[in-house]
């Protein structure tokens, strides 16, 4: 397995492009099950997560062509409503296509995700939302089976939001008879471009980026071309790299406006940041500043970026307590960054964080994507050599993560296995 070795200390500097969102590409590639013809995707990040759900689609019956980042996907010849437990283990997001699936071909079978490293993660909401439109719904040998020879429009209230759950329910609902509500929808940006890339598809999508979605059946919906948002949290991801290693970067291809709560939160930790319409300015201070975070739906700070902000605060002046309210268990990052020294107590769903004057390198391992993240920023921050393993997690939602920072004069090597 490949590892990642870092050398701590070195001043980021210069100038960073971010690739397109991993969790907006995923559900738009998925919503091409429900068109015939060829679409075209542009912007689309080389990472693992997009092989794993070509991979799944190509056994769906979906052709693919690819050039570099532009991906064509072609439905015409779906004929497969399966969505298998090897693949769907790997990636929690194939259970996506049971919405479309059902819609497009009035079956589907998709295996239980399971719960996996960061917490429980039910799909009780999505199953509920598609009985309610009309699926009969089983479950069975760890697969849920869905059957609805025509889905119908329906009012659906989201008992937690839930970002693939609203993605899934508005994927089924765009070709169902009628008029479907979400109410207590999730209003993430990638929420915002999947609808964008359905309306451009002819669907009939109102009130995208509110609680309330609501959605006009249509009868058929037509290929697209369409370019995948510039990916928020591996832009946040930077720029924690620049404020811990008091850097002084330039990100390019970025949307600011959907990192608010970030760009808050960094303020008030002392660093500077300068928003341009695509770009951010970053730069680090001398000492970072303690400052509570609490993890929340969109706008609120995102759970994506909590343990990359633990991080900054384990090298803070001071005391700081980050609440994490979205999933039950995603702190697993903090055995590793204790091992470089950092004070972290946790209690409960909280975790108070003492800042200490140096990280110090040391051998770890990731255990989920954005922990991995966490231990690379740690790494650069950190006195001497930090080895990350089991860096896969990276692989899945960074693209070249290590060819981006060594180029801001980050000391990083990938080492394969
Ligand atoms: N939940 C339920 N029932 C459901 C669905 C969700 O109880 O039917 C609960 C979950 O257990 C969790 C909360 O609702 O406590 C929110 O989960 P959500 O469904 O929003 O998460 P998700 O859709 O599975 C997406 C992202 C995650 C991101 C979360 C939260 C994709 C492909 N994944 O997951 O991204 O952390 O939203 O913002 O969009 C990542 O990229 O590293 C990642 C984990």
């Amino acid at each position: 397995m490949d590892k990642i070795i870092i050398t701590g200390g070195n001043r980021l500097q210069g100038t960073v492009t971010v690739s397109g969102a991993k969790n907006a590409a995923l559900p738009i590639l998925i919503s091409s099950i429900l068109t015939d013809g060829w679409n075209t995707f542009y912007n689309v990040p080389d990472l693992w997560d997009i092989r794993t759900i070509t991979r799944l689609m190509t056994d769906l019956g979906v052709c693919f062509k690819q050039d570099a980042g532009t991906l064509k996907a072609d439905a015409s010849g779906l004929k497969n409503f399966e969505a298998p437990y090897d693949l769907v283990r790997k990636m929690r997001a194939s259970v996506l296509v049971l919405g479309p699936l059902l819609a497009r071909l009035k079956r589907a079978r998709v295996s239980l995700p399971g719960g996996c490293a960061i917490g429980a993660r039910p799909i009780n909401l999505h199953i509920k939302g598609l009985q309610q439109m009309g699926a009969s719904i089983t479950l069975d040998h760890g697969y849920v089976e869905a059957k609805a020879d025509q889905l119908k429009g329906s009012d659906i209230y989201l008992d937690v939001v839930t970002v693939t759950g609203t993605e899934n329910l508005m994927m089924a609902a765009v070709l169902a008879k009628g008029v479907t509500v979400l109410r207590n929808a999730a209003r993430e940006p990638e929420i915002i471009a999947l609808a964008d890339a359905l309306k451009q598809m002819g669907a009939r999508i109102e009130g995208a980026g509110s609680p309330v979605i609501t959605i006009t059946g249509v009868k058929k919906l037509k290929p697209i071309s369409y370019t995948i948002i510039p990916d928020r949290i591996e832009t946040g991801t930077f720029m924690v790299a620049a404020a811990l290693t008091q850097g002084d970067i330039e990100i390019v291809n970025c949307e600011p406006s959907h990192l608010e709560a970030s760009i808050h939160k960094l303020r008030q930790a002392g660093v500077t940041l300068k928003k341009g319409k695509t770009s951010l300015r970053v730069k680090g201070p001398k000492h970072i500043q303690s400052v509570d975070v609490k993890t929340l739906p969109y706008p609120g700070f995102p759970t994506d970026m909590q343990a990359q902000f633990m991080v900054l605060m384990s090298t803070a002046k001071g005391l700081s307590v980050i609440d994490e309210t979205i999933f039950e268990n995603r702190f697993i990052h903090v055995s590793e960054l204790q091992r470089m020294g950092a004070d972290i107590t946790i209690s409960g769903n909280s975790a108070v964080v003492r800042g200490v004057s140096q990280l110090s390198g040391a051998p770890v391992m990731a255990t989920d994507l954005r922990a991995s993240a966490s231990l690379i920023l740690a790494g650069l921050a950190a006195e001497g050599t930090t080895e990350v393993s089991r860096v896969y997690h990276l692989d899945r939602g960074y693209e070249r993560i290590e060819e981006k920072l060594s180029a801001l004069g980050a000391s990083i090597e990938r080492v394969k296995a």
